[in-house]
């Protein structure tokens, strides 16, 4: 049975999109089955982080409505096992019976090892949509005051929501720029007040690859935010991998 794992974030920005891309290309790596589900409906941009912008998109929605069935998904012309839904975008999520999706998810589960849903930021109805669909969630913020206190208040509705798998990544981590303003990212767990799963780097890489309309494992496949990735995906599938705290 596939994990169905949200993609999360208080504050907008926080490179959701980007890690549920690189999370996503790293488990197709290796070898698992992944379906990716843009859920930031009315503003998508899974596909261009995906390197796929150039496919004939096939929204969840329509997925979930019974007019196109689930095999016809994107696959990604290099990473085959990876297969990706868009949002769709002459609607609005609060449009959107929650349910639909669950049931979605409910049925591809027994086809993906992996369903990462990249969610809208904030606390509305994309967020209520995503937060009934998925089990396990990643709260990705950047190491400011204002992204983190956010991320801890994702964590605290989802908890209402008795959603408890609740983990934190946290990116853009500049550590010679931490260290100046005397940050750790002890800090930042403290104050968000949930466990780490990993850290991603500032990495220049990120931007560029989205800019030439790449994956950025295929533009830069050895850079610190792709290795990062790579090691958060090793993770989720329960390997031991060190977190670089220091
Ligand atoms: N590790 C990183 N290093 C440098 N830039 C990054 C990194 N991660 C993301 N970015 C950049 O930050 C910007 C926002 O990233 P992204 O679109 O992934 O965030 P998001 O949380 O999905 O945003 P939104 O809330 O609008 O959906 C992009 O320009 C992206 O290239
Ligand atoms: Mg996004």
């Amino acid at each position: 049975m596939g994990e169905r794992i949200a993609i999360l974030s208080g504050k907008g920005g926080t490179g959701k999109t980007s890690v549920c891309a690189g999370l996503a290309v790293a488990l197709a790596r290796e070898r698992k089955r992944v379906l990716c589900v843009d859920c930031d409906v009315g503003l998508r941009n899974l596909d261009i982080s995906l390197g796929v912008q150039d496919g004939a998109a096939l929204s969840f929605l329509e997925v979930a409505r019974g007019q196109y069935p689930l095999d016809k998904a994107i696959r990604h012309p290099q990473f085959p096992k990876l297969s990706f839904l868009t949002a769709p975008m002459n609607c609005t999520a609060d449009q959107i019976d929650p349910a639909l999706l669950t049931a979605l998810l409910d049925q591809a589960q027994g086809e993906f090892d992996y369903i990462l849903l990249d969610a809208p930021a904030g606390v509305g109805a994309g967020f209520r949509l995503v937060a009934q669909a998925a089990r396990r969630f990643l709260l990705v913020t950047g190491p400011g005051p204002a992204a983190v206190r956010d991320a801890a208040r994702v964590g605290e509705l989802l908890e209402l929501m008795g959603r408890n798998n609740v983990r934190l990544i946290v990116n853009r981590v500049d550590k010679s720029m931490l260290r100046a303003v005397r940050l750790t990212i002890d800090d930042v767990m403290d104050t968000a007040g949930l466990a780490l799963t990993g850290i991603v780097p500032e990495d220049p890489n990120v931007p560029l690859a989205s800019s030439f309309g790449q994956c950025l494992s295929l533009y830069a496949p050895r850079c610190p935010a792709a290795r990062a990735y790579r090691r958060i995906a090793r993770r989720l599938q329960g390997y031991y991998e060190p977190i670089p705290l220091r």
